[in-house]
């Protein structure tokens, strides 16, 4: 299974929020800070640990630590996957940022490359997209395909909100990538936009 429905009930909540189209963009963008931390929690509790020796004030002892938190990438799909960056940083300060800007055609929902900051060697690094929305797939789906060509260990993505569509498409072209989302909801209206979705998460976040 390549996505998967976090469900939990204070995600939920939050996600509920955030659709509300007269929550402001202030609160809009600190909740999807909030959400994206708990999502983070979920999607790395299989990450590796390592033992390492430390001393506490009473004695020493072998350590439970992340084995590679210093080779995690996170890249977010810009602009909207921006405003989950902090909630990421959050749980992973030193985490590096890769940027990767895709957007989509108005009128066809064909998504196109328009920045690529990617180191061209991530071997051996655990890389995170974020994104809030996998509506067509079209966007999560180029990002993967061009960020695989850098041979991460490890690749996962982070969306808050998917439709059925967008799922089918990243899991048909993306079997080995684990995709956590928020929510799975109805369907994609005739624009590819989530129904009911929240809007359009880049403007909403930035007020554009
Ligand atoms: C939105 C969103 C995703 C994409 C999802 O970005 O943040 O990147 O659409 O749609 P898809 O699954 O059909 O590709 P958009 O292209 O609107 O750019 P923006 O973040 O700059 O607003
Ligand atoms: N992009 C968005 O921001 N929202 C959608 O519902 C679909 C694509």
């Amino acid at each position: 299974m390549a996505v998967h429905v976090v469900e939990h009930p204070v995600i939920r909540h939050k996600l509920s929020v955030i659709r509300d189209k007269t929550t402001s963009m202030r609160e809009f963008r600190d909740i999807v800070g909030e959400i994206t931390l708990l999502l983070t929690y979920e999607a790395t509790r299989d990450f590796p640990m390592e033992k390492r020796p430390i001393e506490t004030p009473l004695c020493g002892m072998d350590a439970h630590m992340l084995a590679d938190e210093g080779r995690i990438f996170l890249i977010p799909i810009l602009r909207a996957g921006l405003g989950m960056v902090p909630g990421m940083l959050a749980i992973f300060p030193l985490a590096k940022v890769s940027h990767l800007g895709i957007r989509r055609d108005e009128k066809t929902a064909r998504p196109s490359t328009y920045f690529y900051n990617v180191p061209p060697d991530l071997a051996g690094s655990t890389v995170i997209v974020v994104d809030p929305m996998l509506a067509t797939g079209g966007s999560l789906n180029a990002g993967l395909t061009m960020i695989k060509r850098s041979k991460p260990k490890l690749l996962r993505a982070l969306c808050l909100i998917a439709s059925p569509e967008g799922r089918t498409a990243v899991e048909s072209a993306h079997p080995d990538v684990e995709v956590y989302v928020g929510a799975m909801d109805d369907r994609l209206n005739d624009k590819a936009y989530i129904v009911p979705g929240l809007g359009d998460a880049g403007d909403r976040m930035f007020g554009t």
